[in-house]
């Protein structure tokens, strides 16, 4: 059985890694790893290979930054000719980016069986990129794999077949259990300049946050408020650091507030496991945050993980930077919400997706 996985961006490579290990301990299994290049610095990527000693991919597209139509074309046009030359009988795609997208369309119509891990997820906003995605992939999909049973529902409601949906749990906690003990051992704060104190965590990178300046300077500045009373470390993606020097924010990037570039897994992992709190826009972090009990304030309207408010540690708190401050105030005075680990994520996500993508190899 020849099995190409597909990763491109950041948040794909803390979820392929677990499902690429499981896939190599199945002797039946010939299996091809696809990097699209959607992402390509080095901290955007060669550092999680590192990390999470993902081997290196066979198949490099080096698409590159574009527009979602470049960057998905360009991907396919890609991705066509590899599908033709090495005839896989599966691919698997993960998470929600243009890459996912882009290889999904390939190969449903070149008639390829596709798995998706991490279907089912819905934000309901489609002004969101990536909802494009998940909705375009899930219905294409043979085969979903879902982290939560709401996603389940989503999945059914939209008519697809139940026998399709598999909920397996979550790969990505799979790679934080497998990596968190090598983290714990670090002291990445001590060498941002905090000896010891409390401090919060930040990333913040959609569009929706950080294109517009009002919504910026708006998040920055309660931030700049924030860290008043707890420093607030800051890895800012590329994004996001092109658009504070175009609205000339630099200011509201000081003082207590510590930027640096973009970090590695285990780096960021160390961060956010002794954190005080997360404040975050991304999808990933959400879940985490609530697996290691750490409290999570999004910045974000709507949530396409909405077992980590229902269940976790989580909390939307939209884009007002008065609610932003409140929460983190409420955090503060130690008045937060109990939470629990949801329902499969154990570790053993992967072994999971890899049994039943073999079953009958
Ligand atoms: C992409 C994903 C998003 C994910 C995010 C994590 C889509 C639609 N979006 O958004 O879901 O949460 O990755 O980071 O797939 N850039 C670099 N170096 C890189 C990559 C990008 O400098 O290695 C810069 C480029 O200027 C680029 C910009 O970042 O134009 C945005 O990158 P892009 O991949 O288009 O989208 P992200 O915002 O990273």
């Amino acid at each position: 059985m020849r099995i190409i996985s597909i990763a491109g961006a950041r948040p794909n490579f803390m979820k392929i890694a677990p499902i690429v290990a499981a896939l190599e301990q199945v002797p039946e299994v010939e299996h091809l790893l696809v990097h699209t290049g959607q992402h390509y610095d080095q901290e955007m990527s060669d550092v999680f290979f590192r990390d999470l000693s993902i081997p290196a991919p066979d198949i490099d597209l080096e698409v590159g930054s574009a527009s979602h139509a470049v960057q998905t074309a360009r991907i396919m046009v890609e991705f066509e000719k590899v599908c033709e030359k090495e005839q896989p009988d599966m691919v698997v795609v993960v998470g929600d980016v243009n890459s996912t997208m882009a290889c999904t369309l390939v190969a449903a119509k070149l008639q390829i069986p596709v798995a998706h891990v991490e279907a089912g997820l819905r934000s309901f906003d489609r002004t969101m990129p990536e909802e494009i995605n998940r909705l375009v992939t899930d219905s294409l999909a043979d085969l979903l794999f879902t982290t939560s049973r709401d996603a389940d529902e989503n999945l059914k409601r939209e008519g697809v077949a139940p026998q399709k949906i598999h909920f397996v749990g979550n790969v990505m906690i799979d790679t934080l259990l497998k990596h968190r003990e090598r983290a714990a051992s670090m002291d990445v704060a001590r060498g941002l300049g905090l000896d010891g104190e409390d401090y919060a965590l930040m990333t913040l990178h959609r569009p929706s946050n950080v294109d517009d300046p009002s919504v910026l300077t708006g998040i920055l500045q309660a931030v700049q408020q924030i860290s008043r009373s707890l420093p607030v470390i800051f890895p800012i993606h590329p994004r996001t650091s092109a658009r504070i020097k175009e609205f000339e924010l630099a200011s509201l990037v000081e003082g207590g507030v510590r930027i640096s570039e973009p970090m590695g897994y285990l780096e960021f992992l160390n961060l956010m496991s002794k954190a005080r709190l997360v404040m975050t826009d991304s999808g990933g972090l959400q879940e985490e945050t609530t697996f290691l009990g750490v409290p999570c304030l999004t910045i974000r309207k709507n949530t396409e993980r909405p077992v980590t408010i229902s269940e976790g540690t989580n909390v939307l708190v939209g884009t007002d930077p008065e609610r932003l401050l409140e929460a983190a105030g409420q955090i503060l005075d130690g008045n937060w919400k109990a939470s629990k680990v949801p329902e499969y994520w154990d570790g053993r996500a992967a072994e999971r997706i890899v049994e039943i993508l073999t079953r009958g190899s």
